[in-house]
């Protein structure tokens, strides 16, 4: 059995990195749905139709665990499938399979709790000194996921999220760093004006984002803290497999990439984010 790892393009590959990092024995296949990235701005429905896709994809190559490395199905589409689409397709296998989604260990990082904590609601009045910032498509801000998770488990964090509807699509595209830079510090420079000041610390809500993370960190004022949702995820993930041992992450250390889109190479962006030359293989 593999692990999968699925987003619509190949930002997944910066979530994807720290599980092959963190667990380098494990055999993974990861599915870029190029053919119809970016998911940022479709409607709620269309993106629950194609991840459910991209998860029978991955599950039908071998699949026991399918790791949603994109925000925006995360968001949208996992509560859906896990609720309404896997209970009945798991019985049609015969086998254990699950979709789990990044926005948990990245709350978990930002809160620095444990998920299962919710804070108790007081009525006195709390003082929100830590601002976060939250960089996302807008499928993922109109969610309001980050506000609301983070609100229930930490009343001192202030979260502002910022919709960049075109950035994914650039970094898919192979945008110049110097195009990518404006935009970027437009995004920061918006955000900063709505909160009044700077973010304390930021989240790249957008598995894409992280590819141009130096760039981020140009924009926001030096030293800004930048949660890692590929770090975040890598860990909860490990921790997991190890209480589910139903889930075989396979030993042989085998990775494939596939892609619904044009398969051969990958853009200069993700190879230099990746240190190696990447081929994908038609889906
Ligand atoms: N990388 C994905 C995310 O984390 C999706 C970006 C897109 O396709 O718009 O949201």
């Amino acid at each position: 059995m593999v692990i999968g790892v699925f987003d619509s393009g190949i930002g997944g590959l910066s979530v994807h990195r720290a599980l092959v990092d963190k667990l380098p024995g494990a055999d993974f296949i990861y599915l870029a749905d190029q053919a119809h990235a970016p998911y940022g701005g479709k409607g709620g429905e269309e993106i629950v139709e194609l991840t459910r896709a991209g998860c029978m994809r991955l599950f039908e190559a071998g699949a026991s665990l399918v790791i949603l490395a994109c925000n925006t199905a995360s968001a949208i589409a996992l509560r859906r499938l896990q609720q309404t689409w896997l209970p009945s397709y798991r019985k049609q296998l015969g086998r254990a399979v699950n979709v789990l989604g990044i926005i948990v260990p990245t709350i978990e990082a930002a809160t620095g709790l444990p998920w299962e904590h919710e804070a108790e609601r007081r009525g006195d009045k709390v003082e929100r000194l830590d601002v976060l910032g939250v960089f996302s498509t807008p499928g993922t801000a109109r969610s309001r996921v980050y506000e609301i998770e983070i609100d229930k488990r930490r009343q001192d964090v202030a979260v502002f999220s910022e919709a960049c509807p075109s950035l994914a699509g650039l970094i898919e595209d192979n945008a110049p760093r110097d195009a990518l830079a404006k935009v970027i510090a437009g995004h920061v420079e918006t955000l900063s004006k709505r909160i009044g000041r700077a973010p304390d610390r930021a989240i790249l809500g957008c598995t894409h984002y992280e590819i141009t993370a130096d760039l981020f960190r140009d924009a926001l004022p030096a030293g800004t803290p930048l949660i890692h949702q590929g770090t975040a995820t890598a860990e909860a993930i490990a921790r997991y497999l190890v209480q589910h041992p139903e889930y075989d992450p396979g030993c042989g250390g085998t990775r494939r990439f596939l892609t619904t889109g044009m398969p051969g190479p990958q853009n200069a962006l993700i190879e230099a984010f990746w240190g190696a030359p990447l081929s994908f293989e038609a889906a």
